[in-house]
């Protein structure tokens, strides 16, 4: 398939390392391009005055861009049933951690997940990730988390194994395990540390149920300490860390998590300037999932201040019932510039190519390069890039290629 007269051909570069500082606010591209693709694979591309002569299906892309799908490092998009009760409290003024601590929030979503079937859920797992394929991501991470006991965690990530086998996208599987204590372990910290470190990661690992491992570090979750005998017990099994931090307190998540080598620390609404010291200094990804503060009416995070300092930034969604309870990620590349001030450019390389490291799927995703696999937006007819993020809430999304093919 050839795609010719492409107004713009975003994002071409094939970096080794996450993009950061000035690096994220360049946007490689090409004016008036053409892009050609064989098999599910990009073959090449160029600028229109070397297009080649061509005589297999081909698109005239006049006034549109091509940009990478986009790459949703954090979702947990296997879940139950919908909260909006609990949002219909929070209006009336109680807040996200108020409700939590009555039981409600993840352990409301756990109780339901308990009481689905493994069909059930992976049914309307489905529906969304299809959803989101649609809005133009072409790469997803998945996390388990609303199981919180050794059948229920299984079964989810069960769930989690057959969206791998039968999705277009690639998926990746992180076991969140770690993501609140189960009413009868309130006391007992311990005791479910031990049965996620005993009982729970060796079936994971038996197997092969999650490429990474997670933990809620919060204060109304898992301490510092409790998170660290988590990551330890997942890299046993070869699991690196994608970690939940910094979302209401800094308790010392980030320097724990760098000092492990996690790939990625997620949220950081809120982050002193010993931390951004720590993260700049590493090679963990910084991401940020502004959804979440939009949706509980949080601070955001400190986005501009974060990519001034040299930190790896990437976006992603956290699609979940109770936080954010979207995947449209062209949503979060416009909350990522109105309110985390990133320009449109560092904006659309942390929610493609920064993800896509976020994933470890650079090699193949993430760019527009030759030989990665041809997973791309088309957009409708846009001004220019900024248009992007500036025309929020409209769907500017005309076709999603995924694997060469019109999805
Ligand atoms: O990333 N903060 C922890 N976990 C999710 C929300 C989970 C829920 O409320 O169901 C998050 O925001
Ligand atoms: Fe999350």
């Amino acid at each position: 398939m050839l795609i010719k007269n492409i107004k713009s051909l975003l994002q071409t570069s094939t970096p080794t390392k996450a993009l950061r500082g000035k690096e994220l606010s360049e946007l490689k591209s090409i004016e008036n391009a053409w892009l050609l693709i064989e098999n599910d694979i990009i073959k090449n591309y160029g600028s229109m005055d070397s297009c080649p002569n061509f005589e297999g299906e081909t698109i005239d892309a006049l006034g549109k861009m091509i940009l990478p799908t986009w790459c949703d490092s954090h979702t947990h998009l296997v879940f139950a049933t919908s909260r909006e009760e609990e949002f219909e409290m929070r209006l009336k003024g109680k807040s996200y951690q108020e409700i939590a601590e009555a039981g409600g929030g993840i352990l409301n979503s756990a109780k339901k997940l308990q009481n689905t079937s493994e069909e059930a859920l992976f049914k309307s797992a489905w529906e969304r990730l299809n959803e989101v394929i649609k809005m133009g991501t072409g790469a997803i991470e998945i996390k388990s988390g609303y199981g919180l006991s050794l059948d229920d965690e299984l079964k989810m990530l069960r769930v989690i194994k057959r969206l791998k086998e039968k999705s277009p996208i690639p998926i990746k599987a992180n076991f969140l395990g770690a993501h609140s204590y189960p009413l009868e372990y309130k006391d007992n910290h311990q005791g479910y540390i031990d049965l996620i470190v005993n009982e729970m990661l060796p079936q994971i690992a038996k197997e092969c149920l999650a490429d990474y491992i997670d933990a809620f570090c919060e204060k109304v979750a898992f301490s510092v300490t409790e998170t660290e005998q988590i990551i330890e017990a997942g890299a046993k099994y070869g699991l690196k860390a994608k970690v939940h931090t910094n979302q209401f307190n800094c308790m010392g998540g980030i320097e724990l998590c760098v000092k492990h080598n996690a790939l990625s620390v997620d949220h950081l609404e809120v982050v002193n300037d010993e931390e951004i010291e720590c993260l700049k200094n590493s090679e963990t990804i910084a991401t940020l999932l502004p959804s979440a503060p939009f949706f509980l009416s949080d601070p955001y995070q400190p986005g501009r201040k974060l990519v001034d300092e040299g930190v790896a930034v990437a976006l992603a969604s956290d699609y979940n019932p109770g936080s954010s309870p979207s995947g449209n990620m062209n949503f979060v590349v416009s909350l990522a510039c109105v309110k985390l001030k990133m320009t449109p450019a560092e904006a659309i390389n942390a929610a493609t190519i920064n993800g896509a490291f976020a994933l470890e799927l650079n090699e193949e995703y993430g760019s527009i390069s030759k030989g990665k696999k041809a997973n791309f937006i088309l957009t409708k007819k846009i001004s220019s890039i900024a248009y992007i993020p500036y025309a929020f809430g409209s769907n500017l999304v005309d076709q999603v290629i995924i694997n060469g093919k019109i999805f």
